[in-house]
């Protein structure tokens, strides 16, 4: 099993609709057998509180339910992935820190990295922004990057961990 944490500030905008994403994309290919998905926040805001209403207007539109409640990355969170996708470079920094003193070492790149290092189509910030105080178009277009990116994720992870897809998954 391959375990992947998404990462955000306050775990109710972009780190939920990322796991969202990124789970369907892993069931669209037949990998779900292959993977344990979750996302968590570096600041405890927003612990036990669903999604922003607006990542959930924007998965719903797109046919996506999440059950997700916030939580505040800890060291049993961070242990257990194998890979945390961080959402923008703040973010990053805090795990970054985090691990650094948990395993007295700086974490491996294929441990942590920033979501957008897989944005074929980056330019510039290789940031998601935070859309927080922005309005719904800004959630929008979180969608769009976090789908590009979390198709050529998976593609990555398919090929470093040699996956073969689950032939009781069912593909679209
Ligand atoms: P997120 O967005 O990190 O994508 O979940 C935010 C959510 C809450 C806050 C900031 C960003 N906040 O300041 O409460």
């Amino acid at each position: 099993m391959v375990n992947v944490l998404f990462v955000c500030l306050g775990n109710i905008c972009r780190s939920p609709m990322a796991e969202s994403v990124f789970r369907e994309v892993v069931r669209q290919k037949g990998y779900s057998g292959s993977f344990e998905i979750d996302s968590a926040g570096t600041a405890g805001y927003h612990i036990g509180k669903q999604p922003d209403r607006r990542t959930l207007e924007v998965l719903e539109d797109r046919g996506l339910y999440t059950t997700h409640r916030g939580q505040k990355i800890d060291a049993e969170l961070l242990e257990w992935a194998d890979h945390i996708a961080v959402m923008d470079e703040a973010n990053f920094e805090n795990v970054h820190n985090f691990l650094h003193k948990e395993l007295k070492r700086p974490p491996e790149p294929e441990k942590l990295f920033l979501i957008r290092d897989f944005d074929p189509e980056v330019r510039g910030v290789q940031e998601v922004p935070d859309p927080y105080y922005e309005s719904k178009e800004a959630f929008e277009e979180v969608y769009v990057l976090l789908e590009r990116s979390s198709e050529a994720l998976l593609e990555h992870l398919i090929d470093l961990h040699g996956l073969e897809p689950d032939p009781d998954d069912e593909e679209e």
